[in-house]
């Protein structure tokens, strides 16, 4: 049986990747997709979950909701990456801009219309819509089979300051709040996400553009590319989120590593940090697992696998 997930994002180019390969795989049954503000500010993140959904236009249509400011505003933005709209610039139409329910509700819902345990959480944003969730329905961190999160670091560097990952930095009382939630959670940090790199020749071996999946990728790829050369110096783009999707479908290619973690809300140069107490007696509850390594060959194949065969079921 497909596994049922809320996949919660913010498009962006690696959070839109991950949708295009969920919605169109059959061992995940897609209920919802619910909209964050990120890489783009909350009303061009709604719009672009809308419009990858219509470009697919998948068998079943998820459920939409709308994203919301964090309650204390954004403080950045992806667009330097995503390019202004979030997608490279690609400019997608949006045949009709419904009127959805804000995204915690859809989350909400969602859970509670399932058996409990059975609805899978994948956030790959930050992480306001969840703790939004959790506080409208004090219940739901249990009703929830499990929430993976792309997100934070252990030992590595962060990517939007030298501490912090970007959707833990985006709200850091959010993120606080679910790592501190009786649910049951797992982390894919920059760690991992940054060990996989998709190399230039991925745009050669893309499916035709007359393809849905195609034509999406062909739009958005080549700025991304583009964005990590000038900026970092890369011949290749990191695809976060494309990769944690990876973490869930297969698990077998990373190796997770149960750990306490908790997020600092208020630090000066390390707001947006996540911490974790890796002392030799460590004092605090382990309360996630954490992904430690994955096997970079098969996690770079299963993505180009993957990206194939969207593009045939989608047509
Ligand atoms: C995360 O930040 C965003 O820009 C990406 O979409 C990903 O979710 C990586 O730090
Ligand atoms: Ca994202």
């Amino acid at each position: 049986m497909a596994k049922k997930v809320i996949l919660d994002c913010d498009p962006g180019i690696d959070d839109a990747m991950a949708l295009c390969l969920a919605l169109l795989d059959p061992r995940l049954d897609v209920l919802a997709v619910t909209a964050v503000g990120g890489n783009v500010a909350p009303a061009q993140a709604t719009r672009n979950v809308q419009a990858i959904i219509e470009q697919i236009d998948p068998p079943r249509w998820p459920r939409l909701g709308a994203a919301s400011a964090p309650d204390n505003g954004l403080p950045v933005d992806g667009r330097n990456l995503h390019g202004n709209d979030g997608l490279g610039g690609a400019d997608f139409n949006v045949a009709e801009l419904h009127h959805l329910h804000p995204s915690e509700k859809v989350i909400c819902d969602q859970v509670r219309a399932a058996p409990p345990g059975s609805v899978s959480v994948v956030a790959l944003g930050p992480l306001t819509n969840i703790a939004r969730a959790f506080q409208r329905d004090p219940e739901l961190p249990g009703l929830i089979g499990d929430l993976t999160i792309m997100g934070g670091t252990v030992t590595s560097p962060g990517n939007i300051t030298p501490a912090a990952e970007f959707n833990i930095y985006c709200d850091p009382a959010a993120a606080k709040a679910v790592f501190r939630s009786p649910s049951t959670k797992t982390l894919i940090p920059l760690d991992v996400t940054n060990r996989i790199i998709l190399t230039f020749d991925l745009l050669n071996h893309l499916p035709d553009r007359s393809t849905k999946v195609g034509n999406i990728l062909h739009r958005i790829l080549p700025p991304a590319f583009r964005g990590y050369r000038q900026q970092f110096g890369l011949e290749g783009i990191h695809v976060h989120d494309t990769v944690s999707l990876m973490a869930v479908l297969y698990p077998e290619l990373f190796t997770i590593e149960e750990m306490a973690g908790d997020v600092e809300t208020m630090g000066e140069l390390t707001m947006g940090m996540t911490v974790f107490d890796r002392r030799r007696v460590p004092a605090w509850r382990r309360n996630l697992g954490v992904a430690k390594y994955l096997r970079e060959r098969e996690v770079i194949d299963a993505i180009r696998r993957g990206i194939r065969e969207a593009a045939e079921r989608a047509g």
